[in-house]
């Protein structure tokens, strides 16, 4: 048995992270703030696989829940971070209090359930971290100040840990996804003109379902990406040549 943590797996990515996953062999545990969503998409995934309530940014709730798969399971083989919040205050009207709120859950979060899933992964095991195109370029689509500087950490973290794992032989890259039609963008895409302008600055011209980031990050987290460490995948549509 291969067993996968995806966090965030109540929504978007997550949610079509637990499914490809599931597909490919894994048995998933799914995490999420909503733990209604997360029971939706571990019961539509079969009997094996399961759902837990946490909120990532919370230290005792992220130890306990990787207690709790590890007592059912045993192992992690795979970790896919992509729990995470946006923020759209523009610079000026943003307060530390938003800043660490995003903080809180895109960086910390992520951290915290690296660092609970190591504990319980052997040789061969692989993380993938969720940031952005924000991260990469400072915004300029969506998210503001707080949410492209957590982006930008969540990169830097995920080097970081890519370097503290690599002689344990536990992989660690990240994707930096960016038009994804997700619940997240919703807002977003309601509104026609913001819709048409993101679109125009997409080489490939339309967004990308959530399944087609989730096909990026089950590929990071196979063995098919033997020798891919420490690397960031964007899945973008092409907005990075712009
Ligand atoms: N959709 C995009 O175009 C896009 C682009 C770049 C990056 N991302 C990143 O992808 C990740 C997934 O986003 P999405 O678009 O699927 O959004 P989404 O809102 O559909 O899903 C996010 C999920 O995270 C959960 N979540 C939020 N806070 C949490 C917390 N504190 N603890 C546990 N779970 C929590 C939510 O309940 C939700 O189920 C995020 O990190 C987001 O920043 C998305």
């Amino acid at each position: 048995m291969r067993v996968a943590v995806v966090t965030g797996a109540g929504s978007g990515i997550g949610a079509a992270t637990a499914v490809v996953l599931a597909r490919q062999g894994f048995t998933v545990a799914c995490l999420d703030l909503d733990g209604a969503a997360a029971v939706r998409t571990a019961d539509g995934l079969g009997p094996a696989h399961l759902a837990l309530a946490v909120d990532v940014g919370d230290e005792p709730a992220v130890v306990a829940a990787f207690e709790a798969v590890g007592a059912r399971y045993g192992r992690v083989d795979a970790l896919a971070t992509c729990a995470g919040i946006t923020d759209t205050t523009p610079f000026m009207d943003a307060t530390a209090e938003q800043f660490m709120h995003v903080y809180r859950v895109n960086v910390v979060g992520t951290f915290l359930c690296i660092r609970e899933a190591v504990r319980r992964m052997e040789r061969g095991a692989r993380i993938c971290t969720v940031s952005s195109v924000a991260g990469l370029r400072g915004g300029g689509l969506f998210g503001q100040a707080a949410y492209s500087a957590s982006k930008g950490a969540v990169l830097a973290l995920t080097r970081n840990a890519a370097r503290a794992f690599a002689e344990r032989g536990i992989a660690v890259n990240g994707v930096c996804p960016a038009s994804i039609a997700t619940p997240m963008m919703t807002a977003l895409l309601e509104d026609d003109a913001k819709r048409e302008a993101l679109l125009a600055g997409v080489p490939l011209g339309r967004l990308a379902a959530p399944e087609e980031a989730a096909e990026a990050i089950a590929w990071l987290l196979s063995p098919r990406a033997s020798y891919v460490h420490g690397e960031t995948l964007v899945v973008d549509g092409g907005i990075m040549m712009r």
